[in-house]
C-alpha cells in the first residue's frame, strides 16, 4: 500500500472523525421510520464515531427525500438512492461496499431491530472475538415476539434447512440484524448473491466456516410504521440461495426457474397444437408454429413475472422486450437443431441428441435472454 495514504489507527481515525462503524439500513416505503432510527442511533452510539448509510430502492413514498433532508444536517447520515432496481441484499451488499469505515452493521429501518445491542456487537468485533456479529432471536435471551405463528414455523423450518443442507453453524441465519469487519466482507463480496433477502445466510454459507461469529440474543420488535415487504416469494429466494450454495454457485435459481418455464412451454405448445388441429382444423404447419408462438409468448410473461421478478419490464418496454425474445427464442432454435443433428451424426442415438439439443437451446435462451431482454440496467 502507498505509504502516504495508509489509513490511519482506529483510535486516530475516531480522533480526527472518521467514522469507524457504518450503519447500513436497507429501505423501501419506511419514510415515517427514519427520523425516528436517526434518533434512536444518535442516543445509543454516544461515544463511538458513526454513519449511518441508507439504502434506498427509490421508493414510492419518497423515502429518499426524507432521508437527503437529514443528511443536510448532518454529515453522518449518508443517502444512497438507487433507481431502477430492488433487492434487499443487493441494497445491503451496495451499502456495506460504500462504506470505509472498518466495521459495517446491517439493520431494518423500521426499528424491529434493537439498536442497543450496536455497541457491544462493535466491542466484540474491535476486540477480535469476533469477525462477525449476530443479532439472534434464537439464543438465549432473544426472541421474535412479533411473529404470527405461520410465519414463526416457516423462519424454524428454513432455518433448520439451512443448517442441514449447507451445514451452517449459527443459530438465526436468517437474521436481517448483524455487523461484520469490512475488510472480511469485501473478500466475500463478489461471491455474493444479490437477489433475495438472506444477505447473512449468504455471507456464511460463503465463507464456509472461515468467518469468526458469535451470535448475541436480542428481541424482534414490532413495527413501527409501514408493513413488511416479505411475501410468499421469499421462500423462492431461499431456495434459490441453499440450492445455489449447495451446488458451488454452478446452478442458480434462475436459470433453474428459466429451464421450468420452458418446460411449461413443451405443455402449452401441445395444447395449442392440439387445438389449432382439432378444433380449427389448421394443416399441421400452421398449428405447429402457432404452437411455438403462443408457447414463447406464454415463456415470456411467466419469465417475466417469476424468473425476472426483480427487474420486471413493465409498459412499453414489455413489447420490446417480447419482441426481443421471440428473436433470442429463434436463434436458439438453430442452436438446438444445430448441436442435436451434430451428436445424432457421432452417435445415432435420437433421445442423447435431442436431450444436447434442447440443453443447448435452454442455455442459449438463458444467456441470450439477460443480455437482450431482462438487461441489467
Ligand atoms: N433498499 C431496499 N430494497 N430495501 C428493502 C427492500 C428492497 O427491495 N425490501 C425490503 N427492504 C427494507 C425494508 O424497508 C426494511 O428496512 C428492511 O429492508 C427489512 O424489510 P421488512 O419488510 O421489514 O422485512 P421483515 O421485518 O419482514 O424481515 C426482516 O427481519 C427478519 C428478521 O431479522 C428482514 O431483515 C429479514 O431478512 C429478517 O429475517
Ligand atoms: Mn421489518
Amino acid at each position: 500500500m502507498n505509504e502516504a495514504i495508509r489509513p490511519a489507527p482506529e483510535s486516530a481515525q475516531q480522533a480526527i472523525g472518521l467514522p469507524v462503524l457504518s450503519v447500513v439500513v436497507p429501505s423501501f416505503n419506511e419514510r415515517d421510520n427514519i427520523a425516528k432510527l436517526y434518533r434512536k442511533l444518535e442516543a445509543t452510539l454516544t461515544g463511538i464515531a458513526w454513519e449511518v448509510i441508507f439504502v434506498d430502492d427509490n421508493s414510492p413514498d419518497r423515502t429518499w427525500e426524507v432521508v437527503r433532508d437529514l443528511a443536510r444536517t448532518d454529515r453522518r447520515v449518508r443517502c444512497i438512492r438507487r433507481v431502477g432496481r430492488r433487492g434487499l441484499s443487493g441494497a445491503c451488499i451496495e451499502g456495506i461496499l460504500a462504506s470505509s469505515a472498518p466495521f459495517a452493521a446491517v439493520m431494518d429501518a423500521d426499528l424491529q431491530h434493537d439498536e442497543t445491542q450496536l455497541s457491544r456487537m462493535l466491542q466484540l468485533l474491535q476486540g477480535g472475538q469476533a469477525e462477525l456479529v449476530v443479532g439472534s432471536r434464537y439464543v438465549e435471551g432473544g426472541s421474535a415476539e412479533s411473529f404470527n405463528k405461520q410465519r414463526a414455523g416457516a423462519s424454524a423450518f428454513a432455518t433448520s434447512i439451512a443448517k442441514r443442507v449447507l451445514g451452517v453453524g449459527i443459530n438465526d441465519p436468517m437474521s436481517g440484524f448483524f455487523m461484520i469487519r469490512r475488510d472480511r466482507f469485501e473478500q466475500l463480496a463478489p461471491k455474493l448473491s444479490t437477489q433475495g433477502f438472506k444477505i447473512l445466510l449468504d455471507i456464511v454459507a460463503t465463507a464456509h466456516g472461515e468467518l469468526k461469529t458469535v451470535e448475541i440474543p436480542y428481541t424482534f420488535g414490532s413495527r413501527l410504521h409501514g408493513e413488511s415487504k416479505l411475501d410468499s416469494m421469499v421462500a423462492l429466494d431461499f431456495l434459490g440461495l441453499v440450492l445455489a450454495k449447495f451446488t458451488n454457485d454452478v446452478i442458480s435459481l434462475r436459470f433453474l426457474m428459466f429451464a421450468m418455464v420452458g418446460g411449461t412451454g413443451l405443455f402449452v405448445h401441445l395444447g395449442t397444437l392440439f387445438l389449432a388441429l382439432r378444433l380449427f382444423g389448421w394443416p399441421f404447419p400452421e398449428a405447429q408454429a402457432a404452437g411455438a408462438f403462443v408457447a414463447m409468448t406464454s415463456n415470456f410473461i411467466l419469465n417475466n413475472f417469476l424468473t425476472y421478478r426483480d427487474q420486471r419490464l413493465k409498459g412499453f418496454a414489455i413489447l420490446g422486450g417480447l419482441f426481443a425474445f421471440y428473436l433470442v427464442c429463434s436463434v436458439g432454435l438453430f442452436a438446438n437443431v444445430g448441436v442435436a443433428f451434430s451428436v445424432y451424426d457421432q452417435e445415432p442415438i435420437w433421445w442423447l441428441a435431442g436431450a444436447a439439443g434442447a440443453l443447448m437451446g435452454v442455455v442459449w435462451n438463458y444467456a441470450m435472454s439477460g443480455l437482450f431482454v431482462w438487461r441489467k440496467r
